[in-house]
């Protein structure tokens, strides 16, 4: 969703700000905006709708000469994605910028209160007030755009990550945090903020995240005060140290981020295996929970949203199998205003969010904290609002993930969930050392089996021909293969925007057979399990009606072979619980290959964004 770029320093800020929107653009945006404040004394801005492509190509030929500036991707939540609703809004004045992510929940008010006190409005938005606010602020501020940020701010219900210039101010930038994200840094004299960490990788290791309730001070010299609500300094603010090179959110020769993802996925979780497993078992330092806290933990809350829900599903299973423990699963935006939630005085609650920054996720979680469970958040980014609002973090490390659909983050947490339930097992005692050993062994075997289907994506390449004609499609599976037909159908229909309807591969006959005719396609993950020979019958329902089968299936399966059009190999697996671990990267090759031939833009499907910071 919207991303922040601000910069003051020496050196012309236009430069820094556009690349700095180029690295956000994964976040999902429809338009785009910056400003920079001029030698002259003036604010001097671009806005398009559309790509940051065409604001780089419209930059070139205004006049953004300036060392001081602000720049923003907007995803639309009021107002259409035009150029007048594009981020940066100004005040009356044209003196004052903001750029804002997330929602002023009361501006019908607000502005209609401003409008009645002579305030002339431009956008739809919401952020607009905010630019008015600070307008009326800064008139009794005494030049200190902090302190004009705070009281602006002080009006404002909702969520906010904001950066403010004032053309009074030269060379300054506030920013302000409440609910949405916001880092900031200094580094080589100059002073930044972004949304995230990814545009000021190129410029420094460490950065501030705000809390909610913090502001900061830019300076041309690469000053960043923090201060608090009240406006008391901030000495020791949180930092994060950045534990990827910034190259690492570079294409490095891939035709796009959703391929180069798909790629890193052995070595991802290799990487987190090696962390937490010894010969004492499982090891997460980070959980903060003592070993007798875990041993007493009696119910287990996984919430999550998309994709991350999918991992929540395949722990499910793990931590009810390996550690005896009853889990409930749930969608954070249900979870949210549900009447029956039952929390045990020794519910654990686990939130699973790639980005950490899941407004829903974040809201349920605060909900059941107060209801007095312990939060553990399973996330890739370090230093996110899910990690430093939780009692206890697994970090899944599995470097930046740029393409919206994910990919890698979502089979390293798997992993990481499975790390998670062997590590509740150890500690209650529903299995013993060896066994944990023994699940740990299997673990180990992922990567290289990953390496294996990776190697046959022509397998991929040459089923997706079997959407060519399609305006539709069915993926089913059983037991944990379920949940690989949930996301291999999520991630077509993000990427391609072709409609896929996932179901249990028993429940078909319940309903979705009306959808089957000739050559419709139907994908069935059907691995050599314990319900493999159920769900071939699946198949054979499937054929009677004129389907045309895509089969994930296990190497060897003849009887398969025989009845699918296309077969998507996997290596046999040692324990069925894995499958859905190696069996989903087919199908995300899959996806991408479908969506290629469509000519969508694989990495930034329309009108998703990869972090969802509003409600
Ligand atoms: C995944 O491909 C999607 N982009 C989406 O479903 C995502 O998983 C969901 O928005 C949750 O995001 P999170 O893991 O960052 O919380």
């Amino acid at each position: 969703m919207c991303g922040i770029v601000a910069y003051t320093g020496q050196d012309q800020a236009a430069p820094f700000l556009l690349k700095g929107l180029a690295t956000l653009e994964y976040r999902g945006y429809d338009s785009a905006g910056v400003e920079v404040m001029g030698a002259d004394g003036a604010l001097h801005g671009v806005k398009c709708a559309g790509k940051v492509k065409v604001l780089v190509d419209r930059c070139r030929t205004a006049n953004l000469v300036g060392t001081c500036g602000i720049a923003h991707t907007r995803w639309a939540t009021h107002g259409a994605p035009t150029e007048t609703n594009a981020h940066p809004h100004r005040d009356c004045s044209g003196r004052i910028a903001v750029v804002h992510n997330g929602i002023v929940e009361n501006f019908r008010e607000l502005r209609a209160e401003l409008e009645a006190r002579g305030h002339a409005f431009e956008s739809e938005t919401d952020t607009e007030v905010i630019a008015h606010l600070v307008e009326e602020a800064w008139a009794d501020a005494a030049g200190d755009l902090v302190a004009a940020l705070r009281v602006a701010t002080g009006h404002l219900q909702g969520s906010w990550a904001v950066a403010c210039i004032c053309a009074d101010a030269p060379g300054q930038v506030a920013v302000a945090r409440n609910g949405s994200p916001l880092v900031v840094a200094s580094a080589g004299g100059a002073a930044y903020a972004a949304s995230d960490i990814t545009p000021l990788a190129s410029v420094t290791s460490n950065v501030i995240t705000l809390e909610n309730g913090q502001f900061a001070l830019l300076g041309p010299d690469g000053t960043v005060a923090v201060s608090d609500e009240a406006g008391a300094p901030v000495d020791e603010p949180s930092r994060v140290t950045i534990d990827w090179d910034a190259s690492a959110a570079t294409l490095g020769g891939f035709a796009d981020f959703m391929a180069k993802e798909i790629a890193e996925q052995p070595e991802a979780i290799e990487r987190l295996l090696a962390q937490h497993v010894g010969d004492g078992g499982v090891a997460l330092d980070k959980l903060r929970l003592t070993n007798d806290e875990l041993a007493a933990v009696d119910k287990v809350y996984l919430i999550a949203c998309g994709t991350s829900y999918h991992v929540s599903l395949i722990a499910r299973t793990m931590i009810q199998t390996w550690a005896k423990v009853p889990v409930v699963c749930d969608y954070a935006s249900e979870f949210i205003y549900e009447q029956d939630v039952l929390v045990t005085d020794n519910t654990l609650c686990v939130i699973i969010s790639q980005s950490g920054e899941t407004a829903d996720t974040l809201a349920a979680a605060r909900r059941i904290r107060k209801m007095g469970a312990k939060v553990l958040a399973v996330t890739n980014v370090l230093g996110s609002t899910a990690e430093r609002e939780s009692d206890g973090v697994l970090y899944v490390q599995a470097g930046p993930e740029v393409c919206v659909a994910s990919t890698k983050a979502y089979t390293a947490q798997m992993v990481a969930c499975a790390l998670f339930a062997l590590r509740l097992a150890q500690a209650n005692g529903a299995l013993g050392l060896d066994e944990v050993r023994a699940h740990c062994a299997d673990l180990a075997l992922i990567p290289d089996k990953i390496r294996e289907v990776l190697a046959r994506e022509e397998q991929d390449r040459l089923a997706a021909n079997a959407f060519r004609e399609a305006s539709s499609s069915l993926y089913l599976g059983r037991g944990v293969n379920s949940t690989t037909a949930y996301e291999g159908a999520l991630k077509i229909k993000e990427i391609s925007y072709l409609h896929a309807e996932a179901y249990p591969a028993g429940e078909m006959k319940h309903g979705p057979i009306a959808l089957l005719e000739k050559g419709f396609p139907v994908v069935v993950v059907v691995p050599s399990d314990s319900v493999r020979d159920k769900t071939v019958s699946n198949i054979q329902e499937c054929l009677a009606r004129g389907a045309s089968i895509i089969a994930v299936a296990t190497d060897g399966d003849e009887k398969v072979a025989q009845l699918a059009k296309h077969v998507l190999w996997i290596p046999e697996m040692p324990d069925e619980m894995l499958v859905p671990i190696v069996a989903v990267v087919h199908l995300q090759i899959l996806a991408r290959y479908v969506a290629l031939a469509r000519g969508c833009d694989v990495d930034k499907p329309r009108n998703l964004a990869k972090s969802v910071t509003v409600e």
